[in-house]
């Protein structure tokens, strides 16, 4: 034996016991077929494993995310820190299913990782893989490709049932409709499949040289030929030399279930995929057509169960009852007061048409009565269908009262009221223009830049709800109150023109009437004091609502967030320390654009208009002559002939009102305690202040 050989068969077992040692393997591999369970996977957030499945997100509440993980990091590189990736294949089956009473959403997307657990992710759209401030950071590394049922446009969305395949964001690098190419080369035909509808779908995932193919297919077909996203992309800065993977999932406002059946991953087999198990498994499907599923049926047997008789008197009942209400819908009767309202009528079938029958593809938002729809009438008209259900025939009689009046309400910054439709199911339909910009508080609270108003487009936006509120309050010959002035019920045209939206809460009311206490309605964090304490609303409580959107506007916060002083009391407070300008929205300061006098003026403006004491607040006229103003306020001139300049009086009506209400237990505070409380006023003589007013 030469020295060489001898060395060979030295060393041949030292190299074995070594790489048998390393206990990390260069490649990976596994299979699961429903045998999951929480020591075979790392289960982070709302995920669960329910009959060995994996449940991502709780489908009985909002806002929930999950995330389930393979439990050992996995090796993406032959050696560490080469730039060279190893290939791989994965396949797992899903089922995304909705859930009674829910619009669905968000999604789901099988990842990879550099950390286990949910830190820096946050719910709803960002399907628990990203949050809003490190969406799009290249300091993420992870790979995500989504299974998304909504059209974010902030992500730029394809539509609302997509696959896409996402680098360190949630904006894809490349998206396609759900779907399969059905057939042979050549000759596929592509055929959509619908994520939310509860069928298992078996996704294949392959990475090969520099390529990566997404492909899906309902259970139980084989693997299509075409993927349906195919790109190149390098992944070497994105993937770190070991990663987790696995699923996460997210709703919000929105619900649906999100579950993982079967998973296989390999680094060398690309059939992984058929070793998944497709026969036998359990459906998720809704069966919605069933009776079992309905309330109805509930109703029925457990009234029958205590009570034969009185089941048989339901049962007729609602027979009778349902026939009654098809006959009656079949020809639109229209009864006498009806006719009343009839200028606005617009026929069923025509917003049904408008909104392909309510398709949850129209959804553009959701009112505290009902979801909105997006729709086109018959010549193009585009237009927001608002869906009201209402508790009884008395109801809509009066609601409709109060729209037929409404309707007649027109001004450039309130949302036009084009018509109404009553729908079967004691279901209102209201018809309004349609608003291209959405809404304002997606574009003053966390949002993306590019969405973000400036100042002087946010001043204009408050100009105009004033003309809007002013027109309401005095431009009419009965006044009308809105009673729920917020962000959210501002609405931008295509020409960014604001107008104040959603009177459904407003109730008419004659001048010199005094409004009718009834419950409160309001959004809390906008209601005046007075109101919480009586329910009685009046020109006063709208101006403070104007008051709170004011401040919301100018320091982009919403008026209530969790673990934060409320925004009033926040506001106040710094006024008291003397820095009210530091509430200026941050994003706002590297913008410019504005100058300390006017920010200090509109935040000042929205104080005096959020006072406690109601008959200190300035009227809706009077705050527009403010907003008016161009750059510094001008001197104006008192009943004595003296200068007195409008932001000190502003700033002396708002302190003095407010120290009344704090003082209010033992009378008026005395000058010199408002003036030692408030150094702005030193200026001005004790006289100034009694006699002070815009
Ligand atoms: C799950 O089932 C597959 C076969 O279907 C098997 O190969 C795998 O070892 C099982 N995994 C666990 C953790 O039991
Ligand atoms: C979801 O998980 C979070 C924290 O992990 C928890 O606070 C929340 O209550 C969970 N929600 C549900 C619906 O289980
Ligand atoms: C889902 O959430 C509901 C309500 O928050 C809670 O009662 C239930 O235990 C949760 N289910 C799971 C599986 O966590
Ligand atoms: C790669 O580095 C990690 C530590 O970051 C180490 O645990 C692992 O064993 C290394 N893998 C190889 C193949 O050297
Ligand atoms: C996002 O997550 C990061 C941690 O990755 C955290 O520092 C940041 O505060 C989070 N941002 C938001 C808006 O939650
Ligand atoms: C990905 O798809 C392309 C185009 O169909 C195909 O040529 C390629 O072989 C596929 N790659 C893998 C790993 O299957
Ligand atoms: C991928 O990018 C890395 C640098 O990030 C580079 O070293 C490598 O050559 C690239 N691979 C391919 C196949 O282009
Ligand atoms: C790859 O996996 C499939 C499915 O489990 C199996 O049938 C096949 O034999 C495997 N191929 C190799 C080369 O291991």
């Amino acid at each position: 034996m030469s020295s060489t050989k001898l060395a060979l068969f030295l060393l041949t077992p030292t190299v074995f016991i070594i790489l048998s040692l390393n206990p990390v393997s260069p490649t990976t591999e596994f299979v699961f077929n429903a045998n999951f369970s929480s020591t075979n996977l790392l289960l982070f957030g709302n995920a669960t494993i329910q009959s060995s499945i994996i449940t991502l997100t709780n489908d009985s509440s909002t806002f929930s995310m999950g995330r389930a993980l393979y439990p050992f990091k996995i090796p993406t590189k032959p050696t560490n820190s080469s730039s060279a990736l190893l290939p791989f294949s994965t396949s797992f089956i899903f089922s995304a299913a909705p859930v009674e009473h829910f619009l669905p959403g968000h999604g789901f997307a099988f990842l990879f990782s550099p950390h286990p657990g949910m830190s820096g992710t946050s719910s709803s759209q960002h399907l628990g893989l990203f949050n809003l401030s490190n969406d799009g950071s290249s300091s993420n590394h992870v790979l995500a490709i989504e299974f998304d049922v909504f059209k974010n446009q902030e992500f730029q969305d394809i539509d609302d049932n997509h696959v896409g395949l996402n680098v360190n964001s949630l904006t894809s690098v490349a998206s396609h409709s759900a779907g399969f190419w059905d057939g042979e080369d050549g000759e596929e035909e592509f055929k959509v499949l619908k994520i939310v509808n509860g069928v298992n779908y078996q996704v294949w995932i392959e990475y090969l040289d520099s390529r990566i193919n997404v492909t899906m297919a309902p259970v139980g077909r084989r693997k299509p030929w075409r993927p349906l996203i195919s790109e190149f992309m390098n992944l070497s800065g994105v993937l770190v030399d070991e990663m987790y993977v696995g699923f996460s999932g997210a709703t919000g406002q929105l619900v649906e279930s999100h579950r993982i059946l079967a998973w296989s991953f390999s680094n060398t087999n690309f059939s992984i995929g058929d070793a998944l198990v497709t026969q036998n498994l359990p459906s998720f499907v809704n069966s919605k057509g069933s009776v079992f599923g309905s309330e109805w049926f509930i109703v029925g047997v457990s009234v029958g169960g205590f009570l034969l008789v009185g089941s048989g008197v339901l049962v007729l009942w609602f027979v009778v009852f349902r026939m009654k209400g098809k006959k009656k819908n079949e020809n639109e009767d229209i009864e006498d007061w009806e006719l009343e309202y009839w200028p606005h009528r617009i026929g069923n079938q025509d917003i049904f048409a408008a909104t392909n029958g309510f398709s949850e593809k129209n959804v553009i938002g959701f009112g505290r009565n009902g979801k909105v729809y997006k729709g086109v009438l018959a010549g193009g008209i585009e237009v927001a269908v608002k869906r009201i259900a209402l508790q009884n025939e008395h109801g809509m009689r009066e609601f409709l009262a109060e729209i037929s009046s409404l309707g007649r309400l027109k001004h450039r910054n309130l949302v036009g009221l084009r018509g109404w439709c009553k729908s079967e199911k004691r279901s209102l339909v209201l018809v309004y223009d349609y608003m291209e910009k959405g809404s304002l508080d997606k574009r003053i609270f966390e949002c993306k830049d590019s969405m973000l108003l400036s100042w002087e487009e946010r001043i204009l936006v408050l100009k105009d709800i004033a003309r809007g509120i002013l027109y309401l309050h005095e431009g009419w010959e009965a006044k009308v109150l809105h009673r729920d002035i917020k962000a959210s019920n501002v609405l931008l045209d295509k020409d960014m023109n604001a107008r104040l939206g959603d009177f459904g809460l407003a109730r008419m009311h004659h001048h010199g009437q005094l409004a009718s206490t009834t419950r409160v309605v309001g959004t809390v964090g906008y209601m005046a004091p007075e109101v919480v304490q009586t329910g009685r609303p009046s020109v006063q409580t709208d101006v403070y609502g104007y008051g709170v959107l004011v401040l919301e506007v100018v320091c982009g916060r919403r008026p209530t967030e969790e673990g934060k002083p409320g925004l009033v009391d926040w506001i106040w407070r710094l006024t008291e320390r003397g820095e009210l300008v530091s509430a200026l929205d941050v994003r706002l300061k590297s913008k410019g654009g504005y100058s300390m006098e006017e920010v200090e003026r509109v935040l000042y403006l929205g104080l005096l208009c959020v006072n406690p004491e109601s008959q200190s607040r300035p009227t809706m006229r009077e705050v527009l002559k403010v907003l008016e103003m161009k750059g510094d306020a001008p001197e104006s001139t008192d009943d004595e002939g003296m200068e007195v300049n409008l932001l000190e009086k502003m700033k002396a009506t708002t302190m003095l009102s407010k120290y009344r209400w704090n003082f209010g237990a033992r009378g008026h505070p005395t000058f010199e305690e408002i003036r030692g409380s408030h150094s702005s006023l030193i200026s001005l003589s004790g006289s100034d202040i009694i006699r002070v007013g815009i």
